[in-house]
């Protein structure tokens, strides 16, 4: 798939078919793919949790926030993958903070992009989940200290075609050399 049709074709996907698995060998190269993003010095703090247990995909989603629209999509897709961040490694030189940026946030977004666009490239959905109790889906996940569940997607072949919210006019989103005030939330 051309890369610029991937990037307006891919859409947060919550409605998937819970008859057509995906093997271990599609999420491999997934992960392969989420491998090639750039990261703060290399560090690749990224980790992948492939949860495929019926009960505990069910348990995860139970950790997203009240009335969050991808909780049935937990269930209904045969798989969810848990994005985590090694902490205190992304924007670390030395053990010190380079700055007071979450660094680990920037270089796992950069990864679970490059997930979701591969898995769209191959047929698949997926939807990110930012909106949980974090700490709870670690202890479902059993993260050691020093991890950090940064998000969560259901994945597997959409049951149905979605639309995407429109997007900001690109006019007011971009400006020459200093900062407009086109560019505020107002306008
Ligand atoms: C950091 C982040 C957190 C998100 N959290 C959730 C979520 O908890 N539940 C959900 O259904 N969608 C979530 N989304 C999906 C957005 O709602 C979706 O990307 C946005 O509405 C644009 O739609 P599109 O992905 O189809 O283009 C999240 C997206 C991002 C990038």
């Amino acid at each position: 798939m051309e890369l610029f049709e991937a990037v307006k074709g891919r859409r947060s996907i919550r409605k998937y078919d819970p008859e057509r698995p995906v093997p271990d060998e599609i999420i491999d190269r997934l992960v392969d793919m989420a491998r090639w993003a750039p990261s703060w010095a290399n560090t690749q703090c990224v980790r992948y949790i492939i949860v495929r247990d019926p009960e505990r995909r069910e348990k995860l989603a139970g950790t997203l926030s009240p009335k969050n629209p991808s909780t049935k999509a937990f269930s209904a897709a045969p798989v969810v993958i848990a994005f985590v961040a090694a902490l205190e490694k992304s924007g670390y030189y030395k053990g010190k903070a380079s700055d007071d940026k979450a660094w680990h946030l920037f270089d796992t977004g950069l990864a679970v992009q490059n997930f979701c666009l591969a898995a769209h490239a191959l047929g698949l959905g997926t939807v990110i989940c930012g909106a949980m109790d974090y700490h709870a889906a670690e202890d479902l996940l059993g993260t050691p200290p020093g991890y950090q569940v940064v998000a969560m997607t259901p994945l597997g072949y959409p049951a149905k075609e979605a639309r995407g919210p429109a997007r900001r006019e690109v006019s007011g989103l971009r400006c020459n050399e200093t900062w407009s005030a086109l560019m505020e939330e107002a306008q």
